[in-house]
């Protein structure tokens, strides 16, 4: 774009004088011309299309819809918010387009668009948790990553209840009363014991089935056996099992999963979990879809995880990060989508979003925008299921 010079006040020969007085009177009744000209420097004009910043009206009353269409236009990351609200709709358009059928194959049933959604462990600790459960809930996405706690944090939830309680509260405290702490959540550490108490059948029945069956159990697998036998609409996995939606998790036992996994290995050895398995049918999923989605909650493992399976297609087609990581200590978790598309895990095409927030203010807003308010075009055809 060229600049085309509109105004400006200043000629060379103001700024070159004849003799010291007449300089010190220019001095006196004239800004000097290096401050003018650096400071009123003429601008380019900026193209028409360039939004212009605009705040929400509060005149026009309390509207929530309208606060959050505002955000576009506000800037920061209200605008970032905005764009990642564009970029989710995006792929739920994509999504309910039909696939073409493949040669020689009957119509397929694949999502015009297979929307992967990975979140950490402490968002399901959170009351973000119930906008996943909804989303799974209504089959409005179609693969899932998450860590070890994300899993047990939401089958714990329909046995005892999480608190709010607060950042300040002394560790010492708190471990002298048998409370763990999330941030400013509390979690009894009776909530551990309630699932233990839950769960060591059900691993017994499961190593029964290896040695009797033949059963080979993935993570997967086994969320997809929890979600059955929690048997509570409350929870992400019982809808995940429900919908047959897969929810990959390969460090499963990073967590209060594993320690139950730990001692029922002294009492009933032998229980395994195969990981390599599950790669093949996660990466399956990226590999086979017509386009995909991604929308990452948080950094760490199920960033990458979800990253690392488009790679297999060449990048995924629509992304949206909302996490709070930072890219100059060189880590995964705060890595731009730029980066990303580096490596091939974001297409070159794509519009990626990267959202620097705390996902429990912004990702209720996101659904809200997006999933909640197109539910009718999503959930079109789950009926005839
Ligand atoms: N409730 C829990 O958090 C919990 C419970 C049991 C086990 N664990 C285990 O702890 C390990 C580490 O947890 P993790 O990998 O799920 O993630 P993490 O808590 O280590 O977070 C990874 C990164 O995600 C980003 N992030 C986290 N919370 C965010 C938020 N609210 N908004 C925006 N960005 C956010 C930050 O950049 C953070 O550094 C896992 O193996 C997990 O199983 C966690």
């Amino acid at each position: 774009m060229c600049c085309s010079v509109k105004w400006h006040p200043l000629t060379s020969e103001t700024t070159s004088s004849p003799n010291v007085s007449s300089t010190l009177a220019k001095m006196v009744d004239q800004a000097p011309s290096v401050a003018m000209e650096a400071v009123l420097m003429p601008s380019c004009d900026l193209p028409d299309d360039v939004p212009k910043i605009k705040g929400y009206d509060f005149n026009q009353g309390v509207n929530l819809k309208g606060v959050l269409d505002s955000f576009l236009t506000t800037g920061f990351q209200a605008s970032s918010l905005g764009l990642a609200i564009q970029e989710i709709n995006r792929m739920i358009e994509k999504r309910a387009e039909p696939v073409e059928a493949e040669e020689g194959n009957e119509t397929s049933s694949k999502p015009g668009c297979t929307i992967f959604l990975g979140y950490t462990s402490n968002l399901i600790s959170s009351g973000v948790r119930e906008s996943i459960r909804y989303l799974v809930e209504h089959k409005m996405v179609d693969v899932i990553v998450t860590t070890a706690g994300g899993i047990e944090e939401d089958l714990i939830k329909c046995l005892a209840h999480t608190y709010l309680g607060d950042f300040s509260l002394s560790g010492k405290e708190l471990r002298l009363r048998g409370i763990n702490r999330v941030g400013n959540l509390l979690v009894p550490n009776d909530n551990y014991c309630k699932f233990e108490t839950w769960l060591i059948p059900i691993l017994d029945q499961m190593l029964l089935e290896q040695n009797t069956e033949g059963t080979r159990w993935t993570p997967s697998k086994m969320i997809h056996r929890l979600g059955k036998e929690i048997n509570n609409t409350d929870s992400v996995y019982y809808w995940a099992y429900k919908n047959n939606i897969p929810v990959f998790s390969p460090a499963l036992t990073d967590g209060s999963l594993g320690d139950m996994i730990y001692f029922h290995s002294f009492r009933n050895p032998g229980l395994i979990l195969d990981i390599v398995e599950d790669i093949r049918r996660l990466n399956s999923q990226a590999v086979f879809a017509k386009k995909t989605g991604m929308i990452i909650l948080g950094g760490g493992l199920v960033k990458h995880h979800i990253a690392n399976a488009n790679l297999m297609r060449n990048g995924a087609d629509y992304v949206v990060y909302v996490n709070t990581g930072q890219e100059f200590d060189g880590s995964d978790s705060g890595a731009r989508p730029d980066e990303a598309v580096s490596w091939g895990k974001i297409r070159t095409d794509a519009k990626p979003v990267k959202v620097y927030a705390d996902a429990s203010l912004v990702f209720p807003l996101i659904v809200a925008e997006t999933f909640a308010l197109h539910a009718d075009k999503l959930t079109a055809g789950n009926k005839a299921d």
